[in-house]
């Protein structure tokens, strides 16, 4: 296959690529914000991202602007990502982003590599993302505000090495500015406003900031993804977390106290889930007589 450092596209390619991308129908059911998908320009997999259009094209800007800083700073911090294009183009009266963006393969996915995989070979895989998680977090430039969140859905594993590809929404910001950009750009902004209170969209993006809430999203998600080894996933995500040096005493604290059982998902996670028609495994079940 094509080696995933591709050249950039140019304007060319892209124009031709954006005037194709009409027709095509087959679409991933794993996205939030957007229903990505994959096209074929020659030979090269790509996958397209179009977003909830709006009226305000500065405001379309601004995230333009800060969706590449983010993946700057990304890369800055040792993530690998592969090449991605983010732009705006009219639809109808508005301004609607799209991201074009180098495809892995749907065996890649390390959702579905964490399916596939023994216990030996999740544990393996879980060490890489927490691993990465710990490297943003000592690597990152600490001088700005900035979420990431290094979930199962956001990663490949290429060539043994995981790859990250969730740029949007673009996090370089403080967890308050994000969450009003998740309403804003959310194709059900206008029903989250009417019901959910700001504050209760930080059980959602805690996780991006926090490194605590990083490891219950992760190892909740492969629980989910092997309920049958659950146990399993719990203790080593334990000992990992507890054996760490770069985790501090009070982390671990918080951390090994989340690990107790599997994670649960949040109310307000599962509705999100439910609103996007999003597929996706439900809470393993806590036994209640233990
Ligand atoms: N570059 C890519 N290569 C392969 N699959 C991708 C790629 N980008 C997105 N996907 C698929 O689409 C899903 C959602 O994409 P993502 O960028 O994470 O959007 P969202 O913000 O909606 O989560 C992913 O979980 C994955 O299944
Ligand atoms: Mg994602």
């Amino acid at each position: 296959m094509r080696n995933i450092a591709m050249n950039a596209l140019t304007t060319e390619e892209i124009n031709t690529i954006l005037q194709n991308i009409e027709s095509a129908e087959k679409s991933s059911v794993l996205g939030y914000f957007s229903r990505p998908f994959r096209v074929y320009h020659g030979d090269r997999a790509l996958f397209i991202k179009l977003y909830f259009p709006v009226n305000n094209q500065e405001y379309i800007s601004r995230i333009i602007r800060n969706h590449n800083d983010y993946v700057r700073e990304l890369r800055f911090a040792g993530i690998k990502i592969p090449e991605t294009i983010i732009l705006s183009r009219k639809s109808n009266r508005k301004h609607q982003l799209v991201i074009i963006q180098d495809s892995f393969r749907d065996d890649e996915l390390l959702r579905n590599r964490i399916l596939s995989e023994d216990l030996e070979g999740v544990k393996q895989l879980c060490t890489m993302v927490f691993d990465e998680m710990l490297q943003f977090r000592e690597k990152r430039n600490k001088d700005i505000d900035i979420g990431f969140h290094p979930t199962l859905r956001n990663y490949c594993v290429h060539e043994n090495k995981l790859w990250f590809f969730d740029t949007f929404p673009p996090m370089l910001m403080n967890q308050k500015a994000l969450n009003r950009l998740i309403i804003k750009m959310s194709p059900h902004g206008g029903f989250l406003r009417k019901i959910i209170p700001p504050r209760l969209i930080n059980r959602v993006t805690d996780e991006y900031y926090n490194l605590d809430t990083m490891f219950t999203g992760v190892v909740g998600s492969c629980c989910r993804l092997r309920p049958h080894d659950s146990e399993a996933i719990l203790e080593f995500s334990r000992e990992y977390a507890n054996n760490s040096p770069l985790i501090t005493d009070d982390e671990k604290k918080s951390i090994l106290r989340l690990l107790v059982r599997p994670p649960q998902l949040s109310g307000i996670w599962i509705l999100v889930r439910k609103l996007s028609r999003n597929t996706g495994r439900p809470n393993v079940s806590i036994p209640t007589s233990s």
